[in-house]
């Protein structure tokens, strides 16, 4: 096996490792969002914190294995490998603002006492902006793999790029707006 197929195969693992931990994560989210005590909200809570930690490991990795394989036979200035960075640095700053988003309601969930979430800690639990976020990196993703399988213009990438950003937005208002999201009784994963 070549160089070329080992560091592809790498950039596809980093991909599946970023998909899995999104789908724990969403998982995590959602059952977060349902619960409405602080001791149903922090394991929760726990889970997406272990989880976030994959993707920037996941990205890095995408972009160093994505660097050496353009550095093989591709080069900067194609559109569709410049769209691949942007999806990269745009997942990342979405990333840190929902790192830092879940961090200040930990702080004040910790601090808070035990039983049932006071309603400003339940407005800000529910956060529909986390929600919004997360679905909407998903999306980002999924469009940056069709951009790379499709290998178009950079114009052309970044719309679709946008569409799956678009297409996770509708996905997490559907989702936040669903029953089970605001009322399903949470389970604890202990
Ligand atoms: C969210 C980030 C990324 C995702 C989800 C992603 C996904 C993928 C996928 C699914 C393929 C396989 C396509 C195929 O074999 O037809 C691929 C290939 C590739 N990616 Fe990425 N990628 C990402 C970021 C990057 C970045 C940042 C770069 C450049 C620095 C890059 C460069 C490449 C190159 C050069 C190929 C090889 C295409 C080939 O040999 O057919 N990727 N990527």
């Amino acid at each position: 096996m070549d160089t070329y197929s080992i560091a592809l195969y790498v950039h596809l693992l980093a991909l599946l490792a970023a998909i899995a931990a999104a789908s724990l994560m969403h998982f995590a989210e959602a059952r977060r969002f349902a619960a409405t005590t602080r001791l149903e909200v922090l394991p929760w809570l726990g889970l997406a914190k272990s989880v976030s930690r994959v993707f920037p490991l996941s990205l890095l990795v995408l972009f160093a294995s994505g660097a050496y394989l353009v550095h093989k036979i591709w080069t900067w200035d194609t559109g569709w490998v410049q769209a691949g960075i942007v999806g990269v640095v745009v997942l990342f700053a979405s990333g840190i603002v929902i790192g830092k988003r879940s961090a200040a309601f930990a702080k004040a969930l910790v601090a808070s006492p035990d039983g049932p979430l006071s309603p400003e800690l339940r407005a800000k639990n529910h956060d529909r902006i986390v929600s919004a976020l997360s679905w909407m990196n998903t999306g980002i993703a999924l469009g940056v793999v069709f951009v790379m399988v499709y290998k178009h213009a950079l114009a052309f990438s970044l719309v679709a790029m946008a569409i799956g950003a678009g297409a996770g937005i509708v996905v997490s208002l559907v989702v936040d707006r669903s029953p089970a999201a605001e009322s399903a009784p949470a389970l604890s994963p202990e």
